[in-house]
């Protein structure tokens, strides 16, 4: 849903004026249904389904939701045979990712909760358990340093700590995809949560399954390009991500953005590559991933547009391509990385 305390946090993202608001059903403090009107630019920004939608129509985005889910569904129309399989049989039979397609078709028919269960089994199994465990550390950490428990860490990073100025502020994420970071922060905190991405069938998902987990009350959704933001200057005093900068694909001015729209710090929580992987390097630059997957050249981006920035909680993990899926053998789960290799994995703290 959106909730009412947004409302002044908003301006147009195209033009960047003030808004108009015609809210058509609310409840309480949540908005379900409004007309949001730019009145100097003629923008239109709907709120439908409770989800506040604020794209603008210039930029080009690549909507891998988009493709793998409905890619998905149109491949198992095709080979009923292979749904049959993947769907029906036990799933201790099925591979690690064959198990996470399971769960993937059955969000699509509107399990929420089997798919939950089985997403919560496979998902941990793609991956080498120290990149797990270093993945967990970083949202530990952020849980905890939100909520104050951080100590001399949390005292450094000012506003977010408890009882400073950002304390009762909404937490706003980045690229919140299935909301993974999103979900930790909701069970932790008290404090309003926004989960954000320019996919809408991912948001229309989240909300499904936020309701399902009980946490659809606490937590805001609005669909909105990162690189062009609803957010008036100043107006976060929290902004989050996870993995999130990695997977924004011509980032352009994105940091400076993000600078434009925060007043308070920035959490990205981030994985590094070593810089003389050639193997994995070759395969991020032809992604036109890089800006994000290397320290030095995040740091400088970082730098240059305006942000003092510190790298905390590092872990290092050994990292393997996915897995691949024995029935559905073209789709694959992550792009990266393409070959054995040694993450960094910690945590950014810009402000
Ligand atoms: C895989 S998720 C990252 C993990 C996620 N943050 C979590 O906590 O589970 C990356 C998301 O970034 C979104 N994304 C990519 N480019 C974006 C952009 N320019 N603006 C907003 N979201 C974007 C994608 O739609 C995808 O859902």
């Amino acid at each position: 849903m959106m909730h009412r305390y947004l409302l002044e946090m908003l301006q147009c993202p195209a033009c960047r004026n003030d808004l108009r608001f015609t809210i058509e059903e609310a409840h309480g403090d949540h908005i379900e249904r409004a007309d949001i009107r730019c009145p100097d630019c003629g923008a239109q920004y709907p709120v439908r389904e409770g989800i506040g939608v604020f794209l603008t129509p210039d930029l080009t985005r690549h909507d891998l939701w988009e493709q793998v889910e409905s890619g998905l569904s149109r491949y198992l129309r095709a080979h009923p045979d292979i749904e049959d399989r993947l769907l029906n049989s036990d799933p201790g039979t099925l591979a690690a990712a064959d198990r996470f397609f399971r769960a993937m078709a059955l969000e699509e028919r509107g399990d929420y909760a089997a798919a939950a269960a089985l997403e919560a089994q496979a998902g941990p199994r793609l991956y080498t358990e120290e990149y797990n465990a270093a993945v967990d550390s970083q949202m530990k950490y952020l849980c905890d340093r939100l909520a104050g428990h951080g100590g001399a860490a949390a005292a450094h990073g000012g506003p977010a700590g408890h009882g400073g100025p950002a304390a009762d502020r909404p937490v706003v994420d980045l690229a919140s995809g299935r909301c993974g970071l999103v979900e930790r922060l909701a069970r932790h905190l008290d404090r309003p949560i926004v989960a954000s991405d320019f996919s809408l069938r991912v948001l229309r998902r989240n909300r499904r399954y936020l309701e399902l987990v009980g946490l659809y009350d606490r937590v805001s959704l609005l669909a909105f390009d990162a690189r062009r933001t609803p957010f008036r200057d100043g107006s976060i005093s929290t902004l989050t991500t996870f993995a999130g900068l990695a997977n924004i694909e011509h980032p352009g001015d994105l940091l400076r953005e993000l600078r434009r729209i925060t007043s308070g710090t920035f959490y990205a929580i981030s994985c590094f590559y070593p810089p003389e992987d050639r193997v994995n390097r070759d395969a991020i630059e032809t992604h036109g991933l890089d800006a994000f997957l290397f320290r030095d050249k995040a740091l400088d981006l970082f730098e240059r547009s305006g942000w003092r920035v510190e790298v905390v909680n590092v872990r290092r993990a050994r990292a393997l391509p996915t897995p691949r899926s024995v029935l559905l053998p073209e789709f694959g789960i992550d792009a990266l990385p393409v070959a054995e290799t040694t993450l960094e994995w910690c945590t950014l703290v810009a402000t």
